[in-house]
């Protein structure tokens, strides 16, 4: 008889990550494929974060500093906010689970946006607590009531915007607002993962007013903008005693060397964060105007996907696509049967994937 887990864990189920290019190559025979299902960009890293991450190869033997002054300080500096202010994690994912390891413990009450990412739900149940959903379909909640959702006894509140997968946004004043109706003992973790593609006027700049508030959380990346997904690095901004506590619970060195010199460089290149927000604004329009042509609901989006309304076929049409070598994301573990979700790509690919629906709709 194995040991038995924490008995939290019965209530987990495993996180499903989209299909990867090998897996689908084989199942099919392909020689190639091409992804726009996990949100990556597809113009490959920053330039300047590949020459960095091969600049460290011969140091490789060394732990990194398990406090990355450099790209802490080069963060603080982006963002006009104290050091203290910072915290860092191997991915956002590992940030999310921070918060669960230093706020959340058996019983608590949290509550999520939903449907949205599922790390945070994830986090919340494998702390023993509970996570309420406040369902907004592929629409937006509205402020008063989320706020009425939320009491004394809720942690956390999980916000993401854009939202993954619906590409939702809040503004500024409904987060300003959100912030003066919950309780001041409630976190308010907004997931900005994407942030950085949004191209919205009143889309929230809320780092500089962290003292203001102590109870907001801002989560970033370097997986999307950055093109640094497979390095794993993923940040957070907050009130300087609530990231206090983050760091007390995080691992010491799981932002390893290569990530802290691949950041510090992918935020000194400005010109390639430039030229992904352009070339992802123009593929969202490739994908909104063809899939729209085609008779489909494409919903607005500040990310790098799209939500588009496929209907009852929505299984056939993601089979089809993966077998002729285009995998996107179908959303029923998102709780949207019938929408799928695709990753703005390179020019090539997005005419790819839409000329592959043509012919599916075609029969
Ligand atoms: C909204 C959101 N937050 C966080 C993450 C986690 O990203 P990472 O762990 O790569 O930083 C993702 C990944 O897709 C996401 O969509």
């Amino acid at each position: 008889m194995s040991i038995a887990p924490r008995p939290e864990l019965s209530n987990l189920e495993d996180y499903v990550p989209g299909k990867s290019i090998d897996e689908i190559c084989e199942k099919y025979g392909l020689k190639s494929a091409v992804k726009l299902a996990s949100n990556e960009n597809p113009w490959g890293p920053s330039p300047k974060a590949k020459e960095a991450y091969l600049s460290i190869v011969e140091t490789l033997h060394l732990y990194p500093r398990g406090n990355a002054p450099k790209l802490i300080d080069a963060l603080a500096t982006k963002y006009k906010v104290k050091v203290e202010n910072l915290i860092l994690g191997n991915g956002s994912d590992e940030v999310i689970d921070l918060i669960g390891k230093a706020f959340l413990r058996p019983g608590d009450v949290c509550v999520g946006v939903v449907p949205t990412f599922s790390v945070y739900e994830f986090t919340t149940l494998e702390a023993g607590a509970e996570f309420r959903r406040f369902d907004v379909g592929t629409g937006k909640a509205d402020i008063k009531k989320l706020a009425a959702a939320v009491d004394e006894k809720t942690r956390v509140l999980f916000l993401c915007s854009p939202n993954n997968p619906t590409g939702v946004y809040y503004t500024e004043a409904e987060i300003l607002e959100l912030l003066s109706l919950i309780p001041k003992t409630t976190l308010l973790f907004l997931d900005e993962a994407y942030a950085e593609f949004a191209v919205a006027e009143d889309y929230p700049k809320l780092a500089t007013r962290l003292d203001e508030f102590p109870n907001l959380f801002l989560n970033r990346t370097f997986s999307k903008i950055y093109g640094l997904a497979g390095l794993r690095l993923g940040y957070g901004m907050g009130n300087a005693e609530m990231i206090k506590n983050m760091w007390k619970v995080k691992p010491p060195f799981d932002v390893n060397l290569a990530a802290q010199a691949g950041a510090v460089a992918a935020l000194s290149d400005t010109e390639f964060v430039e030229s992904t927000r352009k070339h992802n604004r123009e593929g969202i329009e490739v994908l909104t105007k063809g899939m729209s042509e085609l008779g489909f609901d494409v919903l607005p989006t500040q990310g790098n996907f799209v939500c588009i309304k496929i209907g009852e076929k929505f299984q056939e049409l993601l089979g089809f696509l993966e077998s002729r070598g285009m995998i996107v994301r179908g959303l029923k573990s998102f709780g949207l049967p019938g929408y799928i979700r695709v990753t703005a790509g390179k020019p090539e690919e997005n005419a790819f994937f839409l000329d592959l629906v043509r012919e599916w709709v075609k029969g």
